[in-house]
């Protein structure tokens, strides 16, 4: 029995067989338990040499199948370490990574410009009280300067801001001079989607209020800004115009980046671009703003982001702005 169970673990295939041979020889019913049963009928003085020869064949029988189980288990592990191999050398795949909005690369840009000449950053709420989007900015009830902002109301005294312009008011009342903020953010106006108008787009507000603070001041500091963003050959030059808030008030133009101020198509032949609104702080304003006007003097000014990355990246029409297409957005 010995033999023949040496020779049939040898030429077991597989685990299963191997566990197969063991329930035929050592299991309940197994060949070997058979014998071990009928040692009752022997006599006592051949059970010990009978005894003992049935355990031997068990051992050799469980200790052959072991060796056998592990070299299979042994066979099995090499196989999966082959299949399962990883080829660290192969190219990865590469998953796309976005990258920061057009809007979002010169608002940076020009944040960082800003921040170098030692302004912080200041926010305030896009949906905002009448008071701080008009009334404390100069701008009454019933003052024609409201007709031109076409405003989305909620009540009568809440609206979506039209401009940044009431981060001043809110930044002035809880801050002493020397102030210097720029606030970069959301504002509406119920215009009509075209190539230049959004009901939402994107401003930013620039305030300076210290001792002493005069339009030279506006000047140097808004000549450093468009030559930061347009580059160093750019000239400014300031527009006298209105706006309740600021007094004097002007509008402020950049030399064509692309004629030069020759003039081309991109400046319509006038050789300068609009960029923005500027002026001296009003005194009524600063005064809404906690602060004496006898005392202080400032400027501030309102940018529209969306006009200035149009011009920087020369794209020419804003809805591209929104329209959120990567076909678009991944060129920049
Ligand atoms: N708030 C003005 C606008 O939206 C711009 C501006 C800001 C003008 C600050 C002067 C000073 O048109």
């Amino acid at each position: 029995m010995r033999l023949a169970a040496a020779e049939k673990i040898k030429k077991a295939a597989s685990l299963p067989d191997l566990e197969a041979l063991r329930i035929s020889y050592l299991g309940k019913k197994g060949e070997l338990t058979a014998v071990l049963k009928q040692m009752g009928g022997l006599s006592p003085e051949e059970r010990p040499a009978a005894g003992q020869l049935a355990n031997e064949i068990r051992a050799t029988i469980e200790e052959l199948i072991a060796a056998r189980q592990k070299k299979f288990k042994e066979k099995e592990k090499s196989k999966r370490l082959v299949s399962e191999a990883i080829d660290v050398t192969l190219p990865g795949k590469s998953s796309p990574i976005g990258h920061k909005h057009p809007i979002s690369i010169v608002l940076d840009e020009v944040t960082d410009l800003f921040i170098g000449m030692g302004f912080s950053v200041a926010s305030g709420p896009e949906v905002e009280l009448d008071y701080y989007n008009f009334e404390a900015l100069n701008i009454p009830p019933g003052h024609p300067a409201r007709d031109t902002q076409d405003t989305f109301y909620i009540t009568d005294k809440v609206l979506l801001r039209t401009q940044t312009s009431p981060v001043q008011i809110r930044y002035m009342e809880n801050n002493k001079p020397p102030i210097r903020i720029i606030s970069p953010g959301r504002v509406y106006r119920s215009d009509s989607v075209d190539a230049t108008h959004s009901p939402l787009f994107h401003q930013i507000e620039g305030l300076v209020v210290d001792k002493g603070i005069t339009m030279g001041d506006l000047k140097a500091c808004l000549e450093a800004i468009a030559k930061g963003i347009f580059g160093g050959g750019t000239k400014i030059r300031l527009r006298p115009h209105h706006f309740p808030f600021t007094e004097p008030s002007c509008e402020v133009d950049v030399s064509c980046f692309r004629c030069g101020g020759s003039g081309c198509p991109m400046c319509k032949y006038e050789g300068w671009i609009e960029v923005l609104g500027a002026g001296m702080v009003h005194p009524k304003v600063l005064k809404n703003g906690g602060i004496n006007p006898d005392e202080y003097s400032g400027f501030a000014f309102g940018v529209g982001l969306e006009r200035i990355t149009l011009f920087r990246f020369r794209i020419d029409d804003m809805r591209l702005l929104f329209e959120n297409d990567v076909r678009f957005l991944s060129q920049f």
